[in-house]
């Protein structure tokens, strides 16, 4: 199933998502097996199937509890940058660090969110995504109902997330008990030569750190 959600994710999240879109990153090792299959085999993430057990949707996510905050917060610290050079020396993307730099321009921050709201469990949502040819259907929504119910009995209080399309946000908002900690419009994100940072954002408008209170 693994192998399955990843190859699902290069179809169906990375040439759509606005983000990786525009960075224009190719699949790689690192991508896979550093990145993202790591947090797949934590368990904590989840599928949706259609009735001849094919996948239709994806959600990455993880757990994270304020026990852990030194050990883990290190990682996550010292993991982008590692993974930053690994896409460049491998030619994956030379343009990782434009989505490291949104998410210190956006205060992207889960730890310091569990801090201040003194939070023992939250659950930070990395990646959602719906099969192409289904979206528009209900499924995106479905989805994050049921993972917020799965989370919340599992003593998640709140979802963290990067909402980067138009179609998340809805969903967001959907969920109700949301609050947006900070946002930018794409076309504001300019370069020091006045360029789109993030050029393919297409219909979508804005991105923003969103969390729900479950
Ligand atoms: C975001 C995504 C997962 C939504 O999944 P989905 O199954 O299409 O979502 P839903 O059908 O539940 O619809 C969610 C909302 O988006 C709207 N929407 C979805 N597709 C739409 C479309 N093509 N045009 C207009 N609105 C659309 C729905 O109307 C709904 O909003 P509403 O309830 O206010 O009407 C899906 O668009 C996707 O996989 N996108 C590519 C990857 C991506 O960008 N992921 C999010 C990164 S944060």
């Amino acid at each position: 199933m693994t192998n399955k959600a990843m190859d699902f994710l290069w179809e169906h999240f990375f040439h759509n998502e606005p983000l990786s879109t525009s960075i224009n990153v190719k699949r790689s090792w690192i991508m896979d097996n550093l990145r993202f299959i790591p947090i797949i085999k934590k368990g904590e993430s989840f599928v949706a199937l259609d009735s001849n057990g094919e996948i239709v949707g994806v959600y990455l996510g993880r757990q994270m509890d304020i026990k852990h905050i030194r050990k883990e917060k290190l990682l996550d610290l010292m993991g982008p940058t590692l993974i930053k050079y690994g896409l460049l020396l491998t030619g994956a993307t030379a343009d990782f660090s434009k989505i490291i730099w949104l998410k210190n321009h956006l205060n992207y921050d889960p730890w310091k969110f569990m801090t201040d709201n003194q939070s023992q469990r939250i659950y930070e949502n990395i990646i959602l995504a719906v099969d192409k040819k289904w979206r528009g259907n209900g499924i995106g929504e479905m989805m994050m109902q049921d993972v917020n119910k799965s989370v919340k009995s599992a003593g998640c209080e709140y979802t963290y997330g990067l909402y980067t399309s138009k179609f998340s946000t809805a969903l967001s908002v959907n969920m109700g008990n949301e609050k947006v900690l900070s946002s930018a419009a794409y076309k504001d994100l300019l370069d020091s030569d006045g360029k789109l940072i993030f050029p393919q954002y297409k219909e979508h408008t804005i991105v923003s750190v969103r969390i729900c209170k479950l």
